[in-house]
Formats: structure tokens, C-alpha cells, sequence
């Protein structure tokens, strides 16, 4: 791994073109950064702040000539990218987290092959190839059921069936579709965690406060920070999340998801090797937020303080406001209210269940930041918290 300091200045080259790069091409721009984004497709707004777009396909050598000639410092925004692929950008300069990571993060057979080989709890699962080993894994599944997940490409809960011990594999295994999958325990869940950790080139971590998530149709709804759970499995979580990133000798920003059991364990769900969904509250209500905390680590600054400064609640804003809304959301309303900040990512269409983006909702105590998040998803016509 190369390992250097890139100054303000410098260009960064992001692979990816949703809104995590838009979120962190801003805070490039701020800190005096040019910015070439490798989008792979057309664009659809999210990377449209960017000094260079580039819409090659990843697999187009033009596009890979012009990055390689554009970017001083690599890192994805989208870990969804060919493993060839990071490997040659490695070669050319730094990437930050590295190709290894970022695979194992792209495939949920690795993760949780990764998770147990290094003693970090997550749930039973079983991998499944074929109708044979599908009726096997079906066999051992608990009275709950399980999930089916797809190995690669899932989001959002995409890529996921959630199946019984008497479920007839042929018809499952027919319907999936996918050539590899992982089949999982389904947990009883109290709630959901993440912790987002940072790991400098030298070794250094910061850990942000965890998150409590609440997710609505597999889709993250809001994240709530503090988490209303007891102090010890906060702290176990972050302890959990830094042995992660130490164990893959991690460089930027990382996000672990957990699930909390009904009988109080703590699993690891997945892990992401970018920023998180999650971590969006830490923009208006931390002192350092995520993009900069990626932006520091892939540029070898020394990272900023995770420190909370005020109670806050993520509101998500799917397509279904605009949609629900005929086109013109209530946002005078909204920003009437203090403590509220709005981030729209530039998406062109509204779609059900796109994330189109989010309102940073803080306060004196995270209940009159709930109770604001609340008056939101009445102002927006957003059915109520779960
Ligand atoms: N094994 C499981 N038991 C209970 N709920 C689950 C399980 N796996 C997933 N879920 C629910 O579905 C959500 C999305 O699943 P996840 O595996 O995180 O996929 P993704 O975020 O990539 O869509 C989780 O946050 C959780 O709410
Ligand atoms: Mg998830």
C-alpha cells in the first residue's frame, strides 16, 4: 500500500456517481480539492458537482486512461467495483480502503466468511449454490425462517426472500435466480445499530457515537443518535466495529451494521466500505462529519474529532414524498422549523423507494428531535415511525 500525504489542491478520483460521492465531492471542494468522478453509466445529478464526470463503463480502457491521468488519490464511494479493476488503480496510485477490503465488502459470502474466521459474531448462515445445498441450508434453519440473500448486489433489501424450513427449494431455488447466495438465520430483532469507524494510514481510529436505525421496507427510514440502548452494548459495538477494521487493515471510513437480538446479543449485519447511509446525521450534528472523515483518511490528513454536538434524528426522503406530494414538497414548512437542515442529491426522477435525500433534524434532547422528525413525516405526508 502507498501511503502519502495529498494536499488541497490535488485531485481525488471517486468511483461511483450516487450521492455518497456528491456528499463528499462537497466537502473536496470546501477543503480546496479537485474532483474526477468515475460514475461507470450515464449520469443522473448525484456527481454533477464534480470538476470531471467520466461516463465509461468500468470495463472501458478510455475510462481507466483518463482516471488514471486525472485522480492523484482513489476511493469508491459505491464498493460495487470489478476487483481487476481497483487492483490496476492501486498499482497507479493510492486507493484508500484497499482492493481487499472493499471485495470483501461487496459480497456477502466473504463478509461473513471474514466475520467468522476472525471470531466477530454475526448470524448462522448457510451458502448456497444449487437446489441440494438450498434443501440442506433450508433443513437447519430455526422456527423463525431465514433470508435468502443474493452473494453480490444487494441493496435495500433488494436481492432478499425470506423463506420457512418448509419451503419447497426447486420453486426458491428457480424464483431467486442468482448463482450464489448466502441463506441466514432470521434474528429477533430488539433493534439496529450502526457504528462507523475511521482508520488513518498510520494506524490512527475515531469511532462516531452508534446510530440507532429503524428501517422501513428493508430501506433505512431514520437513524437516531444517541441510540436509545443501554451505554454497555454501545460500547460493545464500537468495540466490535474497531476489531473489524483492525482485522482488515482498514484505511477510511468504514460503517459496521448490527442487529441487537430479543436476548440481547450483538451480531454484525454487514459492513460497508464507504460512508454509510447512517452516518448522514454526522454532517449538521458532529464535529467532523463522515465526508471529511473520508476525505482526511484518503488523503493522509490526520482525522477529525467524531465528537456529537447536538441530538439528532435522519429523516430518509424517498421518491414516494415527490411522488405522494405531486411534485412540490412542503419545503417552506420545513425549513420554518429550527434545527432542521434539508440535502437533496440532484436525482432528476422521482422514483417509489429511491432515495432522492435526507433532513438532519437536531435539538436540546433527542425527543424533541424525534418529536421535530415526527412533525417532518406529517409536513411530507411520510407515514408514521414505525
Ligand atoms: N437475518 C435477518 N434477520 C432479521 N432481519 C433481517 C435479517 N437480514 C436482514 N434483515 C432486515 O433487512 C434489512 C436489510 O438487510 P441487509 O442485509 O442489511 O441488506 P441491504 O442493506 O444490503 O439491503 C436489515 O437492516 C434488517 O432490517
Ligand atoms: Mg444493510
Amino acid at each position: 500500500m502507498s501511503s502519502k500525504v495529498t494536499l488541497p489542491g490535488s485531485t481525488i478520483g471517486i468511483l461511483g456517481g450516487g450521492q455518497l460521492g456528491r456528499m463528499l465531492t462537497i466537502v473536496a471542494k470546501r477543503m480546496g480539492y479537485r474532483v474526477v468522478s468515475w460514475v461507470g453509466g450515464p449520469d443522473n445529478g448525484p456527481a454533477g458537482l464534480a470538476d470531471l464526470i467520466i461516463e465509461d463503463a468500468f470495463d472501458r480502457a478510455e475510462g481507466l486512461a483518463r482516471f488514471l491521468d486525472e485522480a492523484d488519490v482513489a476511493t469508491v464511494e459505491f464498493e460495487n467495483i470489478p476487483k481487476p479493476l481497483l487492483e490496476t488503480i492501486a498499482a497507479k496510485m493510492p486507493l484508500h480502503p484497499g482492493a481487499e477490503a472493499i471485495t470483501i465488502g461487496q459480497h456477502r459470502e466473504r463478509e461473513k466468511d471474514f466475520l467468522s474466521s476472525n471470531e466477530i459474531p454475526c448470524a448462522n448462515y448457510a451458502v448456497v449454490d444449487s437446489v441440494e445445498t438450498l434443501k440442506t441450508a433450508l433443513a437447519g434453519l430455526p422456527d423463525r425462517g431465514g433470508i435468502l440473500k443474493t452473494a453480490e448486489f444487494g441493496y435495500d433489501g433488494k436481492g432478499q426472500l425470506p423463506v420457512t424450513r418448509e419451503d419447497d427449494a426447486d420453486r426458491i431455488w428457480a424464483e431467486f435466480d442468482a448463482p450464489r447466495a448466502v441463506l441466514e438465520e432470521k434474528i429477533d430483532l430488539a433493534a439496529e445499530l450502526s457504528v462507523l469507524v475511521v482508520r488513518g494510514q498510520n494506524g490512527e481510529t475515531v469511532t462516531y457515537d452508534p446510530a440507532e436505525n429503524i428501517h422501513r421496507d428493508h430501506i433505512l427510514d431514520v437513524s437516531i443518535v444517541p441510540a436509545r440502548l443501554d451505554r454497555s452494548i454501545l460500547d460493545e459495538a464500537e468495540a466490535i466495529a474497531l476489531r473489524v477494521a483492525e482485522a482488515l487493515n482498514y484505511v477510511g471510513i468504514l460503517a459496521v451494521e448490527f442487529f441487537v437480538s430479543g436476548d440481547g446479543r450483538l451480531l454484525v449485519n454487514e459492513m460497508a466500505p464507504r460512508p454509510h447511509n447512517s452516518g448522514h446525521h454526522t454532517i449538521d450534528a458532529c464535529e467532523t462529519s463522515q465526508f471529511e472523515q473520508q476525505l482526511r483518511a484518503v488523503c493522509g490528513l490526520p482525522l477529525g474529532s467524531p465528537t456529537p454536538m447536538r441530538p439528532v434524528v435522519m429523516l430518509n426522503l424517498l421518491g414516494d414524498v415527490w411522488v405522494d406530494s405531486e411534485g412540490s414538497p412542503d419545503w417552506p414548512s420545513i425549513l420554518a422549523m429550527p434545527g432542521t437542515t434539508l440535502h437533496l442529491y440532484g436525482k432528476a426522477e422521482a422514483r417509489r423507494g429511491r432515495k432522492m435525500g435526507h433532513l438532519n433534524l437536531t435539538a436540546e434532547t433527542i425527543e424533541e428531535a424525534i418529536a421535530l422528525q415526527n412533525r417532518s413525516r406529517e409536513l411530507l405526508k411520510i407515514p408514521p415511525l414505525k
